[in-house]
C-alpha cells in the first residue's frame, strides 16, 4: 500500500466522525464481537511492550484507552501516553481513567500521520486496530518509527484475514453479516460495522505488513497470529 505525503482529509475526517459517533458503545461492541477476547490480545501486546528499553510508552490511536491501561497494569513504573484524533473516544477513555483511578497515564489529541512528538521521544510505540484506518499506512508506520528511540520497540495489533481458506470463509460470513447486524442493534450504526469488515478485506497481509515495517526502517520484525488467526501482533525494533 502506497504512502501519501499527508493523510487524505476526507478519509481521515470520515474515520474520525465515525469513531466519535460510536464512542459510547465502542467497548461494549468489542466485547460482544470478540466474546471478551480483545482484552487478552491487548495484554499480550502489553507483555511485549514490557520488553522494550526503559522509558515512556505511546499508545497511538488509543481510543478508549484499553491498551494504554493494559500497559500501565503490566509495567506500573512507566509513564504512558495515549493519543487519538477523536475527542469523543478520548472522552470515554478519560472517564475510564478517573473511574479506575489510573495514574501516570495521559491522553491527548494527535494525528497518527503527523505526530506532535520529537524524534525518539518514546521507548515503545504501539497501536491496536489503527492501521486499517490509515490511508497512508507507510507514512503512519514511519511516524511510529520516528518517535521511537533507536533500539526501542514498535508494536502493532490488528485484524487480518485468516490464512486458512475454509476458516476464512466462516470468519468472512460472521464479519460481513453478523457484525453489521450487532452494530446496528447495539451501537445504532450499521455503517461503522460494515466499514469494519471492508477495512479488513482491503488491509495488507501480515507478511506485507512486516515488509512495510522493514521498509520504514524497523528491523528484526516478528509477528504472531492470535484469535484463531484473525489478529496479528507485529513487533519491530527501531
Ligand atoms: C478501532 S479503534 C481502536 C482503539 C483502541 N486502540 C483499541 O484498541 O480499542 C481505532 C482508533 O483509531 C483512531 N484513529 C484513526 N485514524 C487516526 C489517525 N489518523 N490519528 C489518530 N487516531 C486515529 C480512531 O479515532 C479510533 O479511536
Amino acid at each position: 500500500m502506497a504512502a501519501s505525503a499527508t493523510s487524505s482529509p476526507s478519509k481521515a475526517e470520515a474515520v474520525r466522525t465515525m469513531f466519535t459517533h460510536i464512542a459510547r458503545r465502542y467497548d461494549l461492541m468489542n466485547s460482544l464481537m470478540t466474546g471478551g477476547r480483545h482484552h487478552a490480545w491487548r495484554r499480550k501486546a502489553a507483555e511485549s511492550a514490557a520488553g522494550a528499553p526503559g522509558g515512556p510508552v505511546l499508545d497511538l490511536a488509543t481510543g478508549t484507552a484499553d491498551l494504554a491501561i493494559a500497559v500501565r497494569a503490566r509495567t506500573p513504573g512507566r509513564f504512558v501516553a495515549g493519543a487519538d484524533f477523536s475527542e469523543g473516544m478520548l472522552r470515554v477513555g478519560r472517564a475510564k481513567l478517573r473511574e479506575r483511578r489510573v495514574a501516570r497515564l495521559q491522553l491527548l489529541v494527535a494525528d497518527a500521520q503527523a505526530l506532535p512528538f520529537r524524534d525518539g521521544a518514546f521507548a515503545c510505540v504501539m497501536s491496536a486496530f489503527l492501521l486499517r484506518n490509515l490511508d497512508g499506512l507507510e507514512r503512519g508506520l514511519a511516524e511510529m518509527r520516528r518517535v521511537t528511540i533507536p533500539g526501542g520497540r514498535v508494536i502493532t495489533l490488528d485484524i487480518v484475514r485468516p490464512a486458512q481458506p475454509l476458516w476464512g470463509a466462516v470468519f468472512g460470513a460472521y464479519f460481513n453479516h453478523v457484525v453489521p447486524a450487532i452494530g446496528a442493534l447495539v451501537a445504532g450504526n450499521r455503517q461503522a460495522y460494515t466499514y469494519l469488515p471492508q477495512s479488513v478485506d482491503r488491509f495488507v497481509t501480515p507478511d506485507e505488513l512486516a515488509e512495510l515495517m522493514e521498509k520504514v526502517g524497523l528491523r528484526d520484525i516478528t509477528y504472531q497470529r492470535l484469535g484463531l488467526g484473525t489478529i496479528a501482533l507485529h513487533v519491530g525494533i527501531a
